[in-house]
């Protein structure tokens, strides 16, 4: 939504206390710097969502991961900080969440087969005890 106040940028580490606040929520690990790190801030700079981009090893941009603040979510801070990466990148991958494929599908993202996704991503789901109740579905988009 156009009217609510977020801007995007780069991270910084000192915004890494926020992400890594917002991931350890979701279950997620922290995140190894703020490199390669778009954040979404409010009007006093706070980050309240961010998305992480992963070079993969198959020359694929893949998201791991996309995360709101949990009070943020339905303001188009994911939409934003996705349609922006794919705008830079051409193409993105990701490995989704079941709750979080109908975010992705409104985005226009496709199911995609596990070929696709760079071996070094796919391999967190494999030895995870949350497979069965995360259902991982490998998903991406090109842009037009
Ligand atoms: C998934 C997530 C990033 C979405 O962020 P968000 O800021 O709430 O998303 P937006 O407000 O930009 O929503 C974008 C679109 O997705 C839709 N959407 C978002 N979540 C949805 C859901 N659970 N079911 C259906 N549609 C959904 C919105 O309705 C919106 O559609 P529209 O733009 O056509 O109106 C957020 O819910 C989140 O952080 N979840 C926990 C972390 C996670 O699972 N990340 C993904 C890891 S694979």
């Amino acid at each position: 939504m156009s009217d609510v106040p977020f801007t995007l940028r780069d991270a910084r580490e000192s915004d890494l206390a926020y992400l890594n606040a917002y991931a350890a929520a979701e279950g997620m690990d922290d995140l190894p710097s703020a490199e390669n790190v778009r954040v979404a801030v409010n009007e006093d700079d706070v980050p309240v969502g961010f998305l992480r981009l992963q070079q993969g090893s198959n020359g694929a941009a893949h998201v791991n991961p996309v995360v709101s603040c949990a009070t943020w979510r339905g303001w188009g801070v994911g939409r934003a900080l996705m349609e922006e990466a794919l705008a830079s990148h051409g193409e993105l991958r990701l490995v989704a969440r079941a709750a979080s494929v109908p975010f992705y599908r409104a985005l226009g993202f496709g199911e995609l087969s596990w070929d696709a996704i760079a071996p070094e991503i796919a391999v967190d789901c494999d030895g995870c005890e949350l497979r069965g109740e995360c259902c991982p579905l490998p998903m991406g988009k090109k842009m037009r």
